[in-house]
């Protein structure tokens, strides 16, 4: 029988923000996010969604840029929503709520976000295609989707060069081993990330098959690039007016 080393969200979630303070592509990646969202015409009043939204650096960021409207925060995992309660302790931001909710117990209004985000979370989720249903439900006529998804296997030695050379350049040799010693945990569940692919547990797909997935869903696709060397899929998708 195969074993299958299980992603622990919670256990990640202690060190995830390494990724924000030391990864190029994953700021790189939040840039490009915030430069889509930062375009959405947003009335007051309005809700916006981070759908596996994790430690908040896209939804505190996005409750940030608008004030008038709501930001729901939504993951299932309690150490992710934990180190993001943690943030807002520093920054209150009342226009955030964080919802403690597996991705198939969200119950939304049809109708009811003007644009919702997305980012590395569909390919973990059980029913991807089902999710991509659900979101295009609670979008009104005319809402935005920012959708980013991890398709192709993590390599995680060849990240670690990748990372290793840029961290060299950017701290020296001392500073780059002491971040790679603290930062084990991130390579840790990145390959257990790798093995679900693997054993087909989480969803893999080419750029193409991600495209074609958000347009069976009935959204029509405004952008569509790789992005995070490759390994991802970005999508800004709109649900039409009528
Ligand atoms: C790779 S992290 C991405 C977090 C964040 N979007 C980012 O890019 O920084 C994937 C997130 O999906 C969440 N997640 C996984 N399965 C879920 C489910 N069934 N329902 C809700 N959230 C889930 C995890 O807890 C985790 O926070």
């Amino acid at each position: 029988m195969q074993s299958t080393t299980t992603v622990s969200w919670n256990t990640y979630a202690q060190k995830y923000d390494m990724l924000l303070a030391f990864n190029p592509f994953y700021q790189q990646l939040q840039q490009e996010v915030m430069d889509q969202v930062k375009q959405w015409k947003i009335r007051p009043g309005d809700t916006l969604a981070d759908i596996g939204a994790g430690t908040g650096n896209y939804s505190l960021a996005m409750a940030h840029h608008f004030p008038m409207a709501s930001v729901l925060h939504i993951d299932q995992d309690a150490g992710m929503n934990a180190v993001t309660a943690q943030k807002k302790m520093v920054d209150p931001l009342p226009n955030h709520k964080i919802l403690s909710l597996g991705v198939d117990k969200i119950q939304l209004e049809s109708a009811s976000l003007r644009a919702l985000i997305s980012i590395h979370a569909l390919y973990t989720f059980p029913d991807p295609s089902q999710v991509l249903r659900d979101m295009y439900d609670w979008l009104e006529p005319g809402g935005k989707a920012v959708l980013v998804d991890a398709g192709r296997m993590v390599k995680v030695f060849d990240w670690q060069r990748a990372l290793g050379w840029h961290l060299l350049r950017q701290y020296g040799l001392r500073k780059t081993l002491e971040i790679f010693k603290e930062g084990k945990e991130v390579s840790r569940q990145n390959a257990y990330i790798r093995d679900m692919q693997e054993k087909g547990i989480f969803w893999t797909h080419s750029h193409e098959e991600f495209c074609q997935a958000v347009r069976d869903t009935g959204f029509e696709i405004e952008l569509s690039k790789t992005c995070f060397r490759g390994i991802s899929d970005f999508v800004v998708a709109r649900k039409p007016a009528s």
